[in-house]
């Protein structure tokens, strides 16, 4: 381990060190890092705009964002940048086949769930048709479905006394409404429309839709339940949260917080500090395990090991089975993204939500073949899976995480590589893997070929537990580093090394406040700062959009959640603006460009969330006296046709 674990600096030393290292290596304005080092964090604060700017690559061909910033403020409607228009595409309850009636919570099935869009949508992949094209008004949406709102889905329930107050066919419902939808979609002249009964059009749900797990833990006797004994038949996939695109034309979606769904008490199993690290400890936030006995550990311990992985599902066949990829490893995935490498091998970076817990990469054994998408159907089933130990001189190391080396031994309870990606938490923790800020989203920009990591927020790390790459402690506002493979820009990045270097893009928060320690360009203005980066993407320029996700501090602190975009080279590096707010009680996922740079898909999860059906905080998107608020798709486009950001 690195000295960050034996000594505590404060965190205006490790910051602008770090920022004097940057300076350094970029071979101007040292004396601007050397002045934040003189300064206390107050000064500090007031000082790193002008270090980034110096620090900031010279020069980008990216053109200037040239919207105007929406202001700071919570409505019961979303808000767009003017000269852009945003258009619900498709919600909660829509249908996906002919022949249906029009939505009607009250009288929602389980069976009709299945067939009508599900709930809280989360992580979108545009996947043009056809295939393989670069169709930009004609694709489907590939959409996640992470949770369920069981207060804002029901009338009559509140709170935390709903999940003892469902039934079982509400309970159901709430299975059928997780998962992921397939739709098509197409953008005629009045805007982007769901194409009704597609032969694309499919859910699938936690509550029927049969997965096969494939690679080092398939069939493993840790997978095996009594209603599965093959270990490799999961009846399907949970807390869908963000995922990515593979470049052969298949979504990954990623298995988040699978925890808080399974009822029972761990302790007495052979999975108890297998669970114990994820989180299950009989505290469930939903009532399946009242009514479904794979949801309760005590009498079926072996099912949370069925969940937590990045599945890979074939959107463009509608019979294809979701395959869980575990060689990837199993914890609290948030994202999935590919990138092709320069000797042809693909890269997957992952990243695991909670407080001190890890950033991951994955390296395929196999090559990508161009054009064949069927040799590169079992690319993921063969790598190497290692994960990130960032140190204070400005590198990271991804340490492999291999079976039988290091400390990855029988002796430590890993038996084989299936342990090993069971419990790769545990496996991380042992190589002095470095405990993150909940890293959520991780995206390549395909431009400058860098790697961005969203950490949303860590108010539990304490002063002595800040580290380079962590370096606030009571972290409430999140940061963004920025991640350099070896190799060159775009293509030419090596994401197959065993050392990069990093730097911090943005330390977020209130840049007026000097205790927040708040790091951007000087000119971001007090709308244009923002709080826990969430999700993630990049327009075809390479500018980054941010989609940010405070949970209950949106309201509290009045600060809306929505997407802010920003340059990340140039003189406006770290310059964020604020482009598009989201409804009352709603968080931001999902952004997505289509190939033309012309429509942003995002997603507005949980409108409402913290008020019930009966008296909703909004009624986005319809503001009718009969419907409740419903997550939705939304389509921002600009007004004159042209390229989102200008
Ligand atoms: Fe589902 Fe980490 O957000
Ligand atoms: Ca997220
Ligand atoms: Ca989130």
């Amino acid at each position: 381990m690195e000295d960050r674990q034996l000594s505590s600096p404060s965190f205006e030393e490790v910051a602008a060190s770090h920022l004097s290292r940057r300076a350094a290596l970029k071979g101007m304005f040292v004396a601007a890092g050397s002045a934040a080092l003189a300064g206390g964090v107050s000064r500090y604060a007031l000082l790193p705009g002008e270090a980034f700017a110096a620090a900031a690559k010279a020069e980008t061909s990216a053109p200037a964002l040239s919207f105007q910033e929406l202001a700071k403020s919570i409505t019961e409607d979303q808000q767009v940048a003017a000269g852009y228009k945003a258009q619900v595409v498709v919600s909660w309850g829509d249908a996906l086949h002919g022949g249906m009636d029009a939505f009607d919570p009250l009288l929602l099935t389980p069976a009709e769930q299945e067939r009508r869009f599900g709930y809280n949508n989360d992580f979108i992949g545009f996947m043009p048709l056809p295939v393989g094209s670069q169709a930009s008004d004609h694709g489907l949406l590939c959409v996640n479905h992470e949770y369920t709102n069981t207060e804002l889905m029901f009338s009559g329930l509140k709170g935390d006394s709903a999940k003892d107050l469902i039934s079982e066919d509400q309970a159901k419902v709430e299975m059928a409404a997780h998962g992921h939808t397939i739709v098509e979609v197409k953008k005629g002249k009045d805007g982007w429309a769901v194409v009704a009964d597609s032969r694309y059009n499919r859910r699938i749900s936690f509550l029927s839709t049969v997965c096969e797990a494939t690679g080092p833990a398939a069939g493993h006797a840790r997978l095996k339940t009594k209603a599965d004994p093959s270990g490799r038949k999961i009846i399907g996939t949970l807390n869908n949260c963000a995922g990515g695109k593979t470049p052969w034309g298949t979504i990954l979606t990623a298995e988040e917080n699978i925890h808080q769904y399974f009822a029972g008490n761990p302790e007495g199993t052979p999975e108890a500090r297998n669970h114990k690290r994820m989180g299950i400890e009989n505290k469930p936030e939903y009532g399946w395990g009242r009514f479904f006995e794979r949801m309760d550990v005590s009498k079926e311990p072996n099912e949370p090991n069925r969940f937590g992985w990045l599945v890979e599902i074939d959107p463009y066949d509608p019979s294809s089975t979701p395959k869980k990829r575990t060689a990837l490893g199993r914890f609290k995935h948030e994202a999935g993204t590919c990138v092709v490498n320069p000797d042809g091998r693909v890269t997957v970076y992952t990243g695991d939500d909670e407080r001190f817990e890890y950033l991951y990469r994955f390296v395929t054994k196999g090559k990508f073949v161009p054009n064949d998408r069927k040799a590169n159907m079992g690319l993921l089933d063969e790598g190497t899976l290692s994960v990130a130990r960032f140190d204070a001189n400005g590198t990271v190391n991804w340490l492999p995480l291999i079976h039988g080396k290091g400390k990855l031994t029988a002796e430590n309870g890993f038996a084989s590589q299936a342990d090993v990606v069971i419990e790769a938490r545990r496996a991380s923790e042992l190589l002095g893997a470095t405990p993150m800020d909940r890293p959520e989203d991780v995206e390549t920009n395909p431009v400058n070929g860098r790697v961005y990591v969203m950490l949303t927020n860590n108010t539990k790390r304490k002063p002595e537990q800040v580290d380079a790459a962590n370096p606030r402690a009571n972290n409430a506002y999140g940061h963004i580093l920025e991640l350099t493979a070896p190799g060159g820009e775009g293509k030419a990045a090596n994401h197959t090394a065993d050392t990069y270097q990093w730097d911090i893009l943005l330390l977020a928060g209130d840049p007026s406040k000097p205790d927040v320690g708040a790091r951007y360009h000087p000119d971001v203005t007090s709308n244009g700062w923002l709080a826990a980066p969430d999700n993630c993407t990049f327009d075809n320029h390479g500018r980054l959009w941010i989609a940010t996700d405070q949970g209950g501090d949106q309201a509290k602190r009045g600060v809306p959640d929505g997407i802010y975009a920003t340059q990340v080279d140039g003189a406006q590096r770290a310059l964020t603006k604020f482009f598009y707010a989201v409804p009352r009680d709603a968080e931001m996922c999902g952004p997505e460009f289509t190939p033309d740079g012309k429509t942003l898909f995002v997603s507005v999860q949980h409108p409402g969330e913290g008020s019930t059906y009966d008296k909703p905080s909004t009624r986005f998107p319809r503001f009718k006296a009969d419907m409740p608020p419903l997550p939705s798709v939304v389509a921002i486009t600009k007004k004159d046709g042209g390229e989102i950001g200008g």
